[in-house]
């Protein structure tokens, strides 16, 4: 939207339009089962909320007498700006945004902002030294610049010079705190955790060079004036959540990349379904930079040359990928790899590998109305011989949910079903370029915002958050998000049936709310356990399932919001469906990202936009409110060191 300035841009929250408009799915059902599924969400709960139907697939039982999964009090809800964790813990701040990344040869490296998926990489498998790779999703520029304030700037808004143009410098400094680091950390004599100067500390961010594999590379909608073959690309964008590959590289997904573009004019049908900005500008409007570089200007994605090789029009396709990144080695060149499709990327699970099998992978497309996805290596794994090529060759799935608790993927192969020229599809680079497109012509179910995913570690099943969704109507309902206007959330969670690779059964985990409006098992949540808008969801390897809340700007601490208190960290022993809150953060922010120690006793948690709800007018007068984690001063995104003062495992 446009401000009354008119050097004023302000997209707000950056949060994508709805860009579904296909027909699949909901339309399917019928008066009579709406009515049946009212009456089962009031009364008792529907056969697929029950819990898996199959005898064969109950639960993991737990032997007897031994010590509870989760073992901390719960901790109260909190709307101060400050982070609270249970009794028996010690929080420490580690690399705030725009603190130093050392490096033996370079002073200019910073850490980026808005803190976001992440995982420690051990090494020689210590406990105390190891490589924090971590993404930096986005940016509030009024945070950023100094000149803007005294002035009532929104989250998102950027201003424009005289001259219509967005500052060099600026536009520079904000490409630079996206991406993702890699940071050496260490815990020192006196037990603390610092960033220490290292070769393989490293930002890559929104202009780092990158290559494709998979079977878009090469392919005519990838190719732009900076790379005319197709192979090439620079930079990754809105970094939301993550993946670690089994034979542990670093996987960095694009998520709200498509907002960045702009494109005024008739937009293809890779554009348009993404949500490319119609209005005024990119996002931060990083195309109106002043400067000729096609840096910057190729983020105006209108076709205006006489080809695609001597324009962007075709930059948007580089981006809604899955990115490799091997974390130690710090000449490798990020990989984007096409075959796991493109789409609202949040993040990337594994099912644990096992030598001699394919590997299989799932992903999660944020957006209201968008879907599920799978993915099945062609190739196997073979300890210590597998790599990157795995993910370049294989059958990315979509999934089906229906309402008897049976699920089905549809494969996204060219060539099978309605993915052929008579239906619009020309090639399996032409599928996964438009995967959403192909993903709605086979019928795949419209999800709740598929935001992280988690693979329970002994047993396989696969949990999936599904944050939210105000849009779904009634007559859209389904079993598998059964609430019509759906604010609070839910958790979803199936399992593959055995050699059946196309075939799972599902139920419902968890509906998140209030205590009145909420549910785990049979009974309800309360005061010591509610939350919703469940977003990070990560297993450690004892089976503690962490939840992590993002609740947004515009309704935090508000209305029927303000009995969450801020966004919050749980734990959850699924098998006995306990469930603790661990953590609650500061103001205005979302907690987002989490990974341990090998030995489970130091946790990473990250602390995404404190202050971020900072209303224009406290912003021009100065009173944000939050000033975490300084006290003082702008605050800023930043990652929490959780240790327990026994020395033991985190949750226990
Ligand atoms: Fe970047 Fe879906 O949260
Ligand atoms: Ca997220
Ligand atoms: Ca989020």
């Amino acid at each position: 939207m446009q401000s009354k300035n008119p050097l004023i841009i302000d997209h707000q929250d950056g949060d994508e339009d709805l860009s579904n408009l296909s027909k699949n799915s909901h339309i399917e059902q019928v008066i009579e089962q709406r009515l049946t599924r009212r009456r089962l969400l009031q009364g008792a709960l529907s056969s697929a909320l029950l819990g898996f139907v199959s005898p064969g697939l109950a639960m993991t039982q737990k032997p007897k007498n031994e010590q509870p999964l989760i073992g901390f009090e719960s901790v109260a809800i909190s709307d101060q700006d400050r982070v609270i964790v249970p009794k028996g813990y010690q929080v420490e701040v580690l690399i705030p945004f725009d603190s130093p990344l050392p490096h033996p040869n370079r002073a200019d490296l910073k850490i980026g902002s808005h803190h976001d998926g992440m995982h420690f990489f051990p090494i020689d498998g210590a406990s105390d030294n190891g490589l924090l790779v971590l993404n930096h999703e986005y940016i509030e520029p009024r945070f950023m610049h100094a000149h803007y304030q005294g002035q009532a700037f929104t989250t998102g808004a950027v201003k424009l010079n005289d001259n219509n143009q967005r500052p060099l410098d600026e536009v520079k400094a904000e490409m630079a705190a996206h991406g993702v680091s890699v940071v050496h950390i260490q815990r020192n004599h006196q037990g603390q955790w610092q960033p220490v100067s290292d070769l393989r500390n490293r930002r890559i961010d929104a202009t780092t060079p990158m290559t494709f594999s998979g079977p878009v590379r090469g392919h005519d909608l990838l190719k732009t004036a900076y790379s005319p073959d197709g192979t090439d690309s620079r930079g990754t964008l809105n970094n939301c959540a993550h993946g670690v590959t089994p034979w542990g590289t670093y996987l960095t997904c694009e998520e709200n990349w498509a907002g960045y573009f702009y494109n005024p004019g008739e937009q293809p049908r890779e554009q348009s379904r993404y949500g490319v900005r119609k209005q005024n500008s990119g996002r931060y409007a990083w195309e109106k930079a002043a400067s000729d570089d096609t840096l910057y200007q190729r983020f105006y994605a209108a076709a205006h040359q006489a080809s695609a090789t001597q324009d962007f029009r075709n930059e948007p396709n580089t981006f809604g990928w899955v990115v490799e990144i091997d974390p130690m080695n710090p000449d490798s060149t990020p990989v984007k790899r096409t075959a796991l499709g493109r789409f609202a990327h949040e993040g990337v699970v594994f099912q644990p590998a096992q030598a001699g099998q394919p590997i299989v992978c799932y992903m999660g497309d944020d957006a209201r109305f968008e879907y599920l996805y799978k993915y099945v290596s062609d190739g196997v794994y073979q300890p210590g011989q597998s790599g990157g090529e795995l993910l370049d060759k294989g059958t990315l799935y979509v999934a089906r949910f229906y309402d008897d608790g049976k699920g089905e993927w549809l494969p996204l192969t060219f060539g099978q079903g309605l993915l052929t020229p008579a239906h619009g599809f020309h090639s399996q680079a032409d599928v996964l370029v438009n995967t959403r497109l192909a993903a709605d012509r086979l019928g795949a179910t419209k999800m709740d915002r598929p935001e992280w995913g988690a693979v329970h570690p002994h047993n396989g099943e696969v949990y999936f958050t599904l944050t939210n969704n105000h849009r779904r109507t009634a007559e859209q309902t389904d079993e598998a998000n059964p609430r019509e206007n759906n604010r609070w959330g839910h958790i979803i969670r199936w399992r593959e049936k055995a050699n059946h690779p196309t075939r799972f059964e599902w139920d419902i985990f968890l509906l998140a709310g209030d205590s009145q409006d909420s549910q785990l098992a049979e009974a309800s949540l309360d005061k010591t356990n509610q939350f919703n808008s469940p977003d990070g969801l990560w297993f450690d390897q004892d089976g503690r399932l962490w939840i992590q809340t993002d609740m947004s700007e515009s309704v935090l601490n508000k209305g029927d919001w303000a009995q969450f208190g801020n966004n919050q960290m749980l734990a959850c022993d699924p098998a006995t469906h306990t469930i603790k809150r661990f953590l609650v953060g500061p103001v205005g922010q979302e907690v987002s990202g989490v990974t341990s120690t090998p030995d489970g006793k130091t946790l990473f948690v990250n602390i995404q936009h404190p202050g971020a709800t900072t209303t224009p007018e406290d912003y021009a007068r100065g009173q944000y409110v939050s000033h975490w984690p300084h006290g003082q001063g702008t605050p800023r995104s930043a990652t929490l060191v959780i240790t327990k003062t026994d020395q033991g495992v985190i949750g226990s």
